[in-house]
C-alpha cells in the first residue's frame, strides 16, 4: 500500500516541477497562470478516492485533528502535551498544525509525518494570518475603509506571499462576520457593520490569499470564519450567546458567508456562539444543510479553538464523546484542539452514533484541499530558507502597505480647513501616548510582525518636514501599565490602564502652547481590540481626557490623530478639535502613511465601514436599521429614541471627508418601472468643487417601502470608487436588477417583492439624492 502512495506521490511530483518551472519567474501573485485546468486534467476527485481507499479508520479520523504548535496558544492551553502530539504526528494522526511557524519548524514537523507515518499524507499549516504576515497592513476595518476593492485584494496576496515563503499554506482569514456593536473586541478583524461591504470586500480577500490557483507557491487557503452570527453576541460580550431569528440570520449575518462560498473560499470555520440555542459548532442546519447542501460548497470546516468540547459548557452535550457525536453529525469537519475527534470517533462509528460515511465525506473534503494546495506533490513546496529570508518584509511589500495604509485614512473633521499642513510651519506639537508609540499601530492579530516595528507618528511626521519645522514633542500620559513582555503571548496578558500617572500633562502642555498646531495622538492600545477585548468604555480610556482637556486649553489648534480598533465616543473630540483624523492600527508604515494625510500628500479618501455613536449607550448602532412602528418625533416623548442622546450616529456609515468637495446631481434613471426580469440604470453626475483633485466614493442604497419581512431604512447595494480632477464632473451608473433588489422573504426563498423602492445615491449613508422605482409582476 505504501508503495501505491509513493506511485501517486511520484507523479504528482513530476507534476510540481512542472509547476514550478512555469512559475519561477513570476514575482507577482495575482499574475500566476492559471493552473488550475492542469490539475483538473488530472482529476483531483481520482486522487482523493485513491488516497481515502488506502486509509484506516484512525488515519481516517487522524486526518480530522488539528494542533496546535507549543508556544503560540490562541485559545486557552489544552491539557495535552508535546509528547502527546509527538506520537500522533507518527502515527499519521494529525491532518493540521496551526500556530507552527517558519520554514524550519514546518520542515521539521512536517518531516516527523514524512519518516514515520504509514501513509505519508502531508499535514497543512496554519496560521491567523490577518492583516499581514511580517509586513503589517491596516487592520481589517481600517483597510475596509478604503472602499477599494483592489488595494484590499493586493495586501491580502502580499499577506500569503510572506506567509507561503515562511512554510505557511493556510490562514484563518477573512472574517467576515458582520459587526455592529462598537463593544466587540473583533470589530476591528472584519469589514464592519454592512453585509454587501462584508461580501464584497471578504471576495477581495480570498481572492488575494488564494489567487487564480491555490497551487501556486505564492497563494496559500483562506477561511471564511465564524460560521455563523459570531458578531452579534448579545451586549458585544465576546463569545455570547446571539438571539436572531431567521431574516437577521439570511438577510444580514449569511451573505458574506455564501459570497466566499461562491468565491471558492477553500475552508469555513464555525463558531464560539450559540444561535437561539444551537451552538454553531453543532448546528446542523447552517453547515450541512446549507453550506454544504444548498451552497453546494466542497471545501472543509474546521472548528473554533475548542468549540466541539465549549458545547459541554454550554450545556449541549453530556460530555466530549456527546460533542464529538454532534459536531460530525452537524458537519464540523476538523477539530481545533478540543481533542474530542481523536478521543471518540472511532468508538462512536463502533456504536453507530456516527456514520462512517460521514468521516469519508470530511476527509476527503480535507484531501481535496490539500492536493489543491499541491502538499502531495511536494510536502515540503513551501519550504524554502531562500525564500523565507528574501520574500518577506521587502522594501516593495513596505512600499504597498504604505499606500493602502494611506488610502484607509479617514478625515472625520476639517473646519476651516486646518489640514492639510504647511511643511513649512514653524512647528508642530506631536503629544499623546500613541504618539511615538511604534507597537500599538501594528494592531491586534499582527501575524509575526515584529514588536516595536511600526513606523510612529513621530517619525512619519519628522521624516515629511524639513528642518526649519521645530517638533515639539511629549507623550503626555501612558495609556497603559506594561504587562506584555515583547515576544510573550498576548492572550496571557490582560491590559492595565494607567489611571494615576499625570506627571507628563505639565510638558506636553509647555509643548503645546509653544507650537503652531498640535497633533494630539490618542485611541487605544493595540490589544484593546481583537479576540476577549469587549468593553463597556468606548471612550479616551486612562488619563487621555485629562490631557486632551489640558492641552486643549492652551492650543486649541488640535487635530486629532486617533488610532483605535473600534469606533469610539467622540463626542467631546469632535465638539473641541477642529480635526480629526480616523487613522486605526495601520501597521508597519502607520506614520509615514499618516504624514502623506497631514501634509496633503495624499489627499484622504477613506469612508467609515462603521457607524460612530454619540454615546457607547446606542450600541448597537448601525446605519441599516429598521423603521419600528414609532420611528421619531421630537414633539411628544412615545417615539423610538433616547431622551438624553440623539438617535443616530456622530459619523454615519460611508463617510469620509476630502480635502476638496464634492456635489453630485442630476441623478437619472433611464426608466422607473420594471418587472422583475427588467433592469434599471441609474447615473449621477458627481463634481469636484474643490481646488485639489480627490478620491470619491459614489455609494447605492435602496430602500424597499413594503416587504412580506420588515425591510431596513437603508441598505447599500453598490459602490464605485473615482478620481475627480479639480472642478471636473463625472457621471457614474449603476445597474439596478432582481438580483440587488432581492431579500430571503417571509416565503423563505431569495426572490423580489413587487413594489416600491427608494434608490438612494451619495458620498455617504445620509447625504443622499433620493427618487423612487416600481417593480410590477
Ligand atoms: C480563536 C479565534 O476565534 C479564531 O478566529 C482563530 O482563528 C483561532 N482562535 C485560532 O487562533
Amino acid at each position: 500500500m505504501t508503495k501505491r502512495i509513493s506511485t501517486i506521490l511520484l507523479t504528482y511530483g513530476a507534476i510540481l516541477v512542472v509547476l514550478l518551472t512555469a512559475f519561477a519567474f513570476n514575482t507577482i501573485s495575482n499574475e500566476a497562470p492559471d493552473t488550475r485546468q492542469l490539475n483538473l486534467n488530472e482529476d483531483i476527485e481520482t486522487k482523493v478516492d485513491s488516497v481515502l481507499s488506502l486509509m484506516h479508520l484512525n488515519e481516517k479520523i487522524g486526518q480530522l485533528v488539528q494542533y496546535s504548535g507549543k508556544w503560540n496558544a490562541t485559545g486557552p492551553s489544552s491539557s495535552n502535551g508535546d509528547q502527546h502530539k509527538l506520537d500522533k504526528l507518527k502515527k499519521g494522526e494529525v491532518g493540521s498544525m496551526l500556530n507552527v511557524t517558519s520554514v524550519a519548524s514546518i520542515r521539521e514537523t512536517q518531516k516527523i509525518v514524512m519518516e514515520h507515518s504509514r501513509l505519508k499524507i502531508p499535514l497543512i499549516f496554519a496560521y491567523d494570518v490577518i492583516h499581514g504576515y511580517k509586513t503589517i497592513f491596516p487592520i481589517p476595518l481600517g483597510e475596509t475603509a478604503s472602499w477599494d476593492l483592489d488595494v484590499i485584494k493586493q495586501s491580502a496576496a502580499i499577506a500569503a506571499k510572506e506567509s507561503a515563503a515562511s512554510g505557511l499554506n493556510w490562514t484563518f482569514a477573512p472574517m467576515v462576520d458582520v459587526s455592529r456593536d462598537a463593544r466587540w473586541g473583533r470589530v476591528m478583524e472584519g469589514a464592519g457593520e454592512d453585509p454587501y461591504l462584508n461580501s464584497v470586500v471578504g471576495v477581495a480577500r480570498i481572492k488575494g490569499f488564494q489567487g487564480d490557483d491555490l497551487s501556486h507557491i505564492y497563494t496559500i487557503a483562506a477561511c471564511a470564519k465564524h460560521f455563523a452570527g459570531y458578531g452579534f453576541g448579545e451586549a458585544g460580550r465576546d463569545y455570547n450567546t446571539v438571539n436572531i431569528g431567521d431574516n437577521e440570520l439570511h438577510n444580514t449575518i449569511l451573505p458574506p458567508f455564501k459570497a466566499a462560498a461562491k468565491a471558492g473560499v477553500a475552508t469555513f470555520m464555525n463558531s464560539f456562539n450559540d444561535i437561539d440555542g444551537i451552538p454553531a459548532t453543532g448546528h446542523k442546519v447552517l453547515q450541512r444543510d446549507i453550506l454544504k447542501g444548498k451552497w453546494g460548497w466542497n471545501g472543509f470546516v474546521v472548528s473554533d479553538w475548542g468549540s466541539i468540547g465549549e458545547m459541554i459548557a454550554h450545556g449541549y452535550a453530556e460530555d466530549k464523546k456527546h460533542a464529538a457525536q454532534i459536531a460530525m453529525n452537524a458537519g464540523s469537519d476538523m477539530d481545533m484542539e478540543s481533542y474530542a475527534y481523536e478521543a471518540y470517533l472511532e468508538k462512536l462509528v463502533e456504536e453507530n452514533k456516527v456514520d462512517i460515511a460521514q468521516i469519508d465525506e470530511a476527509v476527503k473534503r480535507i484531501l481535496r484541499i490539500k492536493f489543491e494546495l499541491g502538499l502531495f506533490d511536494d510536502p515540503f513546496k513551501y519550504c524554502n530558507e531562500q525564500r523565507e529570508k528574501e520574500e518577506i518584509y521587502t522594501d516593495e511589500h513596505l512600499a504597498i502597505a504604505r499606500d493602502v495604509a494611506k488610502k484607509s485614512i479617514v478625515l472625520l473633521k476639517n473646519e476651516n480647513d486646518v489640514l492639510p499642513l504647511s511643511k513649512s510651519l514653524k512647528s508642530i506639537a506631536v503629544i499623546g501616548p500613541l504618539a511615538d508609540d511604534k507597537d500599538s499601530p501594528l494592531g491586534n492579530w499582527r501575524g509575526k510582525g515584529d514588536y516595536n516595528s511600526a513606523v510612529s507618528l513621530l517619525e512619519g511626521v519628522t521624516s515629511a518636514v524639513g528642518t526649519s519645522t521645530k517638533i515639539n514633542y511629549a507623550k503626555g500620559v501612558d495609556l497603559t501599565i506594561p504587562t506584555l513582555e515583547p515576544g510573550k503571548n498576548q492572550f496571557l496578558y490582560p491590559l492595565k490602564f494607567n489611571t494615576t500617572d499625570n506627571s507628563g500633562i505639565a510638558e506636553a502642555v509647555a509643548m503645546a502652547k509653544k507650537s503652531d498646531v498640535v497633533l494630539l495622538a490618542i485611541g487605544e492600545n493595540a490589544y484593546q481590540t481583537g479576540e476577549g477585548r469587549s468593553q463597556t468604555n468606548i471612550g479616551f480610556l486612562g488619563l487621555q481626557n485629562e490631557l486632551l482637556e489640558a492641552v486643549y486649553k492652551v492650543n486649541k489648534n488640535i487635530v486629532i490623530v486617533l488610532m483605535n480598533g473600534r469606533p469610539m465616543d467622540l463626542s467631546r473630540v469632535s465638539e473641541i478639535s477642529p480635526a480629526i483624523l480616523e487613522c486605526w492600527h495601520l501597521g508597519s508604515e502607520s506614520g509615514n502613511a499618516i504624514a502623506d494625510v497631514v501634509f496633503g500628500d495624499y489627499n484622504p479618501s477613506g469612508k467609515l465601514p462603521v457607524s460612530f455613536p454619540h454615546h457607547v449607550g446606542q450600541e448597537p448602532l448601525y446605519y441599516n436599521q429598521k423603521n419600528t412602528g414609532r420611528p421619531w418625533s421630537s414633539k411628544h416623548v412615545t417615539y423610538s429614541g433616547y431622551r438624553d442622546a440623539p438617535k443616530s450616529a456622530l459619523y454615519p456609515f460611508g463617510f469620509g471627508l476630502s480635502y476638496t468637495s464634492f456635489k453630485y446631481n442630476n441623478l437619472n434613471f433611464d426608466k422607473t418601472e420594471i418587472d422583475k426580469n427588467g433592469s434599471i440604470k441609474v447615473s449621477v453626475a458627481v463634481l469636484n468643487t474643490g481646488d485639489r483633485d480627490g478620491e470619491e466614493v459614489v455609494q447605492l442604497y435602496i430602500r424597499d417601502l413594503v416587504g412580506s419581512l420588515v425591510r431596513p431604512i437603508k441598505e447599500l447595494k453598490a459602490f464605485e470608487k473615482i478620481m475627480l480632477k479639480s472642478g471636473e464632473t463625472k457621471t457614474v451608473s449603476f445597474t439596478i436588477d432582481a438580483k440587488m433588489l432581492q431579500f430571503y422573504t417571509a416565503n423563505k426563498k431569495w426572490e423580489v417583492e413587487p413594489g416600491d423602492f427608494d434608490i438612494f445615491i451619495g458620498g455617504n449613508s445620509k447625504d443622499t439624492l433620493k427618487s423612487r422605482i416600481t417593480i410590477t409582476e
